[in-house]
């Protein structure tokens, strides 16, 4: 399959529990200090305290998306501990994650709150980003591809076709997540991305989610490997994105696999700074 449809490289960070007002607002500077290549679309996910902080610090132009780390599915009220995705939205955030396995596995999330996550923020006119990832367990008996469609189809069940244009999903296998994970190869990232591919096509009547993003495990060292695969639209990066020099350098070596940018891809979110650019490499 070859697609012209221009898209942004997505590459972004979450901070996940990291960084006081301080420290948060020491990477913004270091990172504006930098000029994004074109064709990239960066996103930063703070902590929720300092979301309206780093908002407030990012001049309007600089092409930066925010988002957050969670939010409820439902209206504000009563839910200690939580924030609402019009508070969410009201700090800065553009993107709202779910799914994230470190959150199904302390935190009690399910499939069930991932949809209702999903449905609520795109009903905010914000950008799920959903996280879906197997476990070793599963990478080892090799019914990876079953378990995850599973959770992506579980994810996807509240929003229409038409909605499924605005999605950000993540592949994030989660024996490759974090200090005692290993990285996952293109080898092993690319059938999951084509099937991802698939299922939104299915069930968009042969459209595509915003974007498919590989996350877990993210280094400088296998960035370029994980983007030879043309299904993988960017990365999403914890730890190797924590330092803003870690994020720029994956932002430079980033910059070969975006292409130059083309404009009038985007739809309803056209006033965002999401900078339009990248060609689908053919499969075939
Ligand atoms: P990591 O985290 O890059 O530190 O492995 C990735 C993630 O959890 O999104």
């Amino acid at each position: 399959m070859t697609s012209t449809d221009g898209r942004p490289l997505w590459v972004g960070t979450s901070w996940k529990m990291n960084k006081t007002l301080a420290e948060a607002a020491a990477f913004i500077d270091e990172l504006l200090e930098f000029s994004v290549p074109p064709g990239i679309q960066p996103f930063v996910l703070p902590a929720h305290t300092a979301l309206a902080s780093v908002r407030d610090r990012l001049p309007l132009d600089s092409g930066i998306l925010l988002g957050a780390q969670n939010a409820h599915w439902g209206p504000e009220g009563a839910g200690t501990g939580e924030i609402s995705m019009r508070m969410a939205q009201d700090a800065g955030a553009t993107l709202i994650e779910m799914g994230h396995s470190e959150r199904r596995e302390q935190f009690a999330e399910t499939d069930l709150t991932v949809a209702a996550k999903a449905a609520a923020a795109v009903a905010h006119g914000l950008i799920p980003l959903i996280c879906i990832g197997e476990p070793l367990e599963v990478r080892e008996t090799g019914t990876e591809e079953q378990f995850l469609q599973a959770q992506l189809r579980a994810a996807l069940s509240r929003l229409s076709p038409a909605d499924l244009g605005q999605v950000i999903i993540a592949y994030e296998p989660i024996w490759a997540i974090g200090e005692h994970g290993r990285p996952a190869t293109s080898e092993e990232v690319a059938p999951v991305m084509a099937m991802i591919n698939d299922v939104v096509a299915e069930l968009s009547a042969g459209g595509s989610a915003r974007a498919v993003l590989y996350g877990g495990g993210v280094s400088p060292d296998n960035a370029a490997d994980l983007l030879s695969d043309p299904y993988t639209d960017g990365l999403f990066v914890g730890r190797a994105g924590w330092a803003a020099s870690g994020f720029v350098d994956l932002l430079r070596l980033c910059a070969p696999f975006a292409a130059a940018p083309r404009s009038g891809t985007m739809g309803p979110l056209s006033g965002s700074p999401e900078t339009a650019g990248r060609t689908r490499r053919s499969t075939s």
